[in-house]
């Protein structure tokens, strides 16, 4: 009787402050991007494994939320293989993993970051369990996060809680391209307890993925342009990370997100993610800023909704402006009370 068992994880979703938009070589990002994971937006992903000696795989069979999900599994697929020639151990297995989101898969939350993240950090423990390789906890996630990047990009970040970034970046030792880091060492209180109300304009599939949105970076004039202002914004963010300073943070994680959707306008085909509803709230926010000066701010991922950022200390004011305000736009009125997360955990 050959090997088997089984082995659980739960990965969290993340919201990028600065963005990974354009690669280069194998799934190396052009500039460093810099995220904050989630607590209530996860994947719980199991995979039982069991020998299965003639094969060249792995073999697998994948259910999302209790069924077979195509889409997903052909890019599944490309990741076993990859994952089978960084880590030879699970070449001769059988895999069944099952996947769970927290959040409804309409919700538009991309989920392909929880979601690699949280079958690479299982693939690693099947490989450690099989090989009889134990390897230290802090090489584990590192080797965990390298994989997850191969999945999806943005999937290396999920691989830790709070604060993390991804990209060799000047000045931040240990920073690297293949993987990410955690960064919260550096990161000043006023950014620990922070929170991520995500309102959903509208929970409809993105209308481009973001491999063929990352593809058509590489034609785009504006790509030099992007990696100069990414590099300089990751560095900027993270020095107002460390000191503390709201105000700067607003600036640039604004501007970093004008930039993403700029650079979907700009692309050849073009292509535009913000519905009328987005704009809206993002004006409704700048005027909530102006009347009552608080330090909250937004960004936008890959689609319409929009995060809206803010400290634990003004959480009654927020949540006052949303059920009053904000949630008129919303679609079903829905919204999520995220905040920053401790990252990843087993089940
Ligand atoms: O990880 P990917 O390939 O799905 O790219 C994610 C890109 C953005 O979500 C738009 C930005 C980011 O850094 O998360």
């Amino acid at each position: 009787m050959g090997k088997s068992g089984v082995t659980a994880w739960s990965c969290p979703a993340n919201i990028a402050v600065v963005k990974y938009w354009g690669k280069k070589g194998v799934q190396l990002p052009v500039n460093p991007s810099i995220s904050m994971s989630l607590s209530k937006c996860y994947t719980e992903t199991t995979i039982e494994y069991r020998e299965n000696k003639n094969t060249d795989g792995p073999t697998f069979i994948f259910q999302f939320d209790g069924m077979k999900y195509a889409p997903f599994e052909s890019r599944i697929n490309e990741f076993l293989k990859v994952a089978a020639r960084e880590m030879n151990a699970l070449k001769n297995l059988h895999l069944d993993i099952t996947s769970v989101n927290s959040f409804p898969h309409s919700s538009g939350i991309a989920s392909s970051a929880s979601s690699f993240s949280s079958i690479a950090m299982c693939l690693c423990i099947i490989n450690s369990e099989i090989s009889g390789n134990v390897e230290d906890a802090k090489y584990s996630l590192q080797r965990a996060s390298s994989l997850a990047r191969l999945g999806s990009g943005s999937a290396c970040r999920s691989v830790y809680g709070g604060w993390v970034l991804w990209g060799k970046t000047s000045g931040i030792t240990g920073s690297s391209d293949t993987r990410a880091i955690p960064v919260n060492e550096f990161v000043h209180n006023n950014f620990l307890d922070y929170y991520d109300a995500i309102l959903i304009i509208s929970s409809g599939e993105k209308k481009i993925s973001s491999s063929r949105g990352h593809m058509l970076m590489e034609t785009s004039p504006w790509k030099r342009i992007r990696e100069t202002t990414g590099r300089s914004n990751a560095i900027k963010i993270l020095d107002a990370l460390k000191r503390g300073n709201m105000t700067d943070f607003r600036v640039i994680t604004e501007h970093e997100a004008f930039n993403l959707h700029a650079m979907f306008m700009v692309s050849d085909p073009h292509f535009i993610l913000m519905d009328p509803g987005t704009l809206q709230v993002l004006k409704k926010i700048e005027e909530f800023r102006d009347e009552t000066g608080i330090e909250c701010c937004f960004t936008l991922d890959a689609g319409p909704n929009v995060h809206l950022l803010y400290p634990s200390s003004e959480r009654t004011r927020i949540l006052s402006f949303i059920n009053t305000e904000l949630i008129h736009y919303c679609e079903n009125k829905r919204w999520i009370d995220d905040k920053i997360g401790n990252g990843p955990e087993p089940i």
